[in-house]
């Protein structure tokens, strides 16, 4: 986790979610991916959109992975996350997209579960992965999770908004199963959004995170 007290995520990141959640009416209408998508917010052509315009190209990124360009870095942030049978919680999330020049991303995403005043509770879920940019503005990413459950996903982008849907899945022996999955991964209003709905355990696709993530620089 790094130094003592090292705060993933800062208040200010957090109250513009809050905002963000505020002004989208109701976060119900998060709840399923037609919902998400009515809702999401992204605006290429507003003053958020001219810094996607002037984001510099990683050096050495392989082509294939510019219109991922953006995603490349760290972004640190707060989330909320809840799903029928367990009580709501909070954590702090970091995502971290590399790559090495070959066509592919490196994705690594942990989390650690925290209280009312900030403080970590304990980790939580980890996951890393690969995403490849394939003809037509798709996407094909594969996830590993620390629970024993491991997923391939398809997906579209359409600017700095990415929709994933899982195609298949594997739960080791004692691992949930879980049957149905989106994400969605956008930049709303220079902030990394990101938000994952699941089936899982025999219940109905509902959502179980979302947050949001403003870039880190150190
Ligand atoms: C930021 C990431 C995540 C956090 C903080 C988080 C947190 C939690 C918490 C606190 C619970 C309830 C208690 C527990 O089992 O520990 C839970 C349950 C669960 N989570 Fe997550 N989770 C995250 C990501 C995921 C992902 C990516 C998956 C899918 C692979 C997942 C699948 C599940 C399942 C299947 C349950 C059990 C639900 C049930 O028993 O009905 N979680 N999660």
């Amino acid at each position: 986790m790094g130094r003592v007290g090292w705060r993933p995520w800062s208040r200010k990141a957090f109250n513009g979610a809050s905002n963000f959640y505020a002004s989208s009416n109701d976060r119900d209408t998060f709840g399923s991916c037609s919902g998400l998508l009515r809702h999401w917010r992204i605006r290429p052509l507003s003053k958020e959109g001219q810094e996607i315009m002037a984001f510099t190209i990683p050096e050495g990124l392989h082509p294939d992975l510019n219109p991922l360009a953006w995603l490349v870095g760290t972004w640190r942030g707060k989330g909320r996350g809840e799903y029928e049978g367990i009580e709501p919680f909070q954590f702090a999330h970091e995502i971290v997209f590399s790559h090495d020049g070959r066509p592919f991303l490196n994705y690594y995403s942990r989390s650690w579960l925290i209280d009312d005043d900030d403080e970590i509770i304990r980790p939580a879920a980890s996951e890393t992965g690969f995403w490849r940019v394939r003809p037509g503005n798709t996407l094909e990413v594969l996830i590993a999770h620390n629970t024993g459950i491991a997923e391939g996903w398809v997906g579209r982008f359409d600017g700095p908004k990415i929709q994933l849907v899982m195609d298949q899945g594997y739960s080791a022996p004692t691992a949930k199963i879980v049957t149905e999955g989106s994400r969605l991964y956008g930049l709303v209003e220079g902030e990394l959004f990101f938000a994952y709905d699941m089936a899982a355990e025999g219940k109905l696709m509902q959502p179980h995170l979302w947050s949001t993530l403003p870039r880190s620089h150190d």
